[in-house]
C-alpha cells in the first residue's frame, strides 16, 4: 500500500494525536516487559465471574488493532451461558480425543509432553467466560478481506495483553478442527473459528509448566 504524507483533498485526514508516556520511556518499556513476562497460559481456572464491563473493554482493545485495509476481519463471541459452555466442551473433547489418539503425529505428541495436556478440557466449563474469535474471510457484504490471519493474530495478541493487564488469566486454545463452533454459536458463512480463549481468574492452586523463553540474543538480529 503506498505511503503518502500529502493525501489528495478528496481523502479525509485528521491530526494524529500521539500517546505521550509520562515518564522515562525506556524505564516504562522495561517495566511493561516485566509485567508481560508474567503472562502465562493457564489451564486451571476459578469459576469466579468476570465483570461484563471488563470483557467488553478487553475486546474493545482487541478491536483497535491494525488490519489489512482496515477491514477489521474479526468477531468476538462471548460465551458465559453454562449450557453453551457444556456443549462446547463436549464437542471440543470429541475432537481432542481424535487428536490425541489418532490425528497427532508422534512428534507432535512428544512436543506437547512437557505441557501435561490431554483430551480432557474441564476449563471449558469452569472458566466463567469463553471468548471465541471468528475470522471473517469475506466482508458481510461479500467484499474482499486482506491479510486476515496477520490482522486477527495481532488483535488476539492485544486481547491477551489487555486481559493480562486486568489481572485475568487466559488460555489460547485450538481444538482442531474447530468447525463445531460455527454450528454451536450459529455464525454466518463468511466467518471461520480462529481461536477459543477461556478467560477468568486462575484457580487458587493453579500451576503452570516450567517453560523457558528464548533470550533476546536468540530472537533479535540487528541488520547492518
Ligand atoms: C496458536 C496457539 C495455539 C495454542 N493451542 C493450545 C491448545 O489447544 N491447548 C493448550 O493447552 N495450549 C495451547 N496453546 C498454549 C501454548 O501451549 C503456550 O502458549 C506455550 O506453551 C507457551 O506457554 P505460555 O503461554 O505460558 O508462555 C496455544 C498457543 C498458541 C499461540
Amino acid at each position: 500500500m503506498p505511503e503518502n504524507n500529502h493525501p489528495p483533498e478528496s481523502v479525509d485526514f485528521i491530526p494524529y494525536s500521539p500517546y505521550q508516556p509520562t515518564g522515562d520511556s525506556v524505564c516504562q518499556a522495561r517495566e511493561f516487559n516485566l509485567v508481560m513476562q508474567k503472562r502465562r497460559t493457564v489451564r486451571d481456572f476459578s469459576d469466579r465471574p468476570v465483570p461484563q464491563a471488563l470483557i467488553e473493554s478487553i475486546i474493545a482493545t482487541a478491536g483497535s488493532a491494525p488490519s489489512g485495509a482496515n477491514k477489521q476481519p474479526w468477531t468476538f463471541v462471548v460465551v458465559t451461558n453454562h449450557a453453551l459452555k457444556h456443549e462446547i466442551r463436549v464437542a471440543a473433547e470429541k475432537e481432542e480425543h481424535e487428536f490425541y489418539t489418532r490425528r497427532a503425529s508422534q512428534r507432535w505428541l512428544e512436543d506437547l509432553d512437557h505441557l501435561g495436556t490431554d483430551e480432557h478440557k474441564p476449563f471449558l466449563e469452569i472458566a466463567p467466560c469463553l471468548i471465541v474469535i471468528f475470522k471473517k474471510v469475506r466482508d458481510d457484504d461479500g467484499g474482499q478481506m486482506y491479510y486476515v490471519d496477520e490482522s486477527i493474530g495481532i488483535a488476539v495478541g492485544m486481547l491477551l495483553t489487555a486481559a493480562h493487564l486486568a489481572g485475568l488469566a487466559t488460555l489460547t486454545h485450538t481444538p482442531s478442527p474447530m468447525k463445531f463452533l460455527t454450528k454451536i454459536l450459529d455464525r454466518p458463512a463468511n466467518e471461520r473459528p480462529f481461536l477459543l480463549i477461556p478467560i477468568g481468574y486462575p484457580a487458587s492452586d493453579c500451576q503452570v509448566p516450567d517453560i523457558t523463553r528464548k533470550p533476546l540474543s536468540e530472537i533479535l538480529v540487528v541488520a547492518d
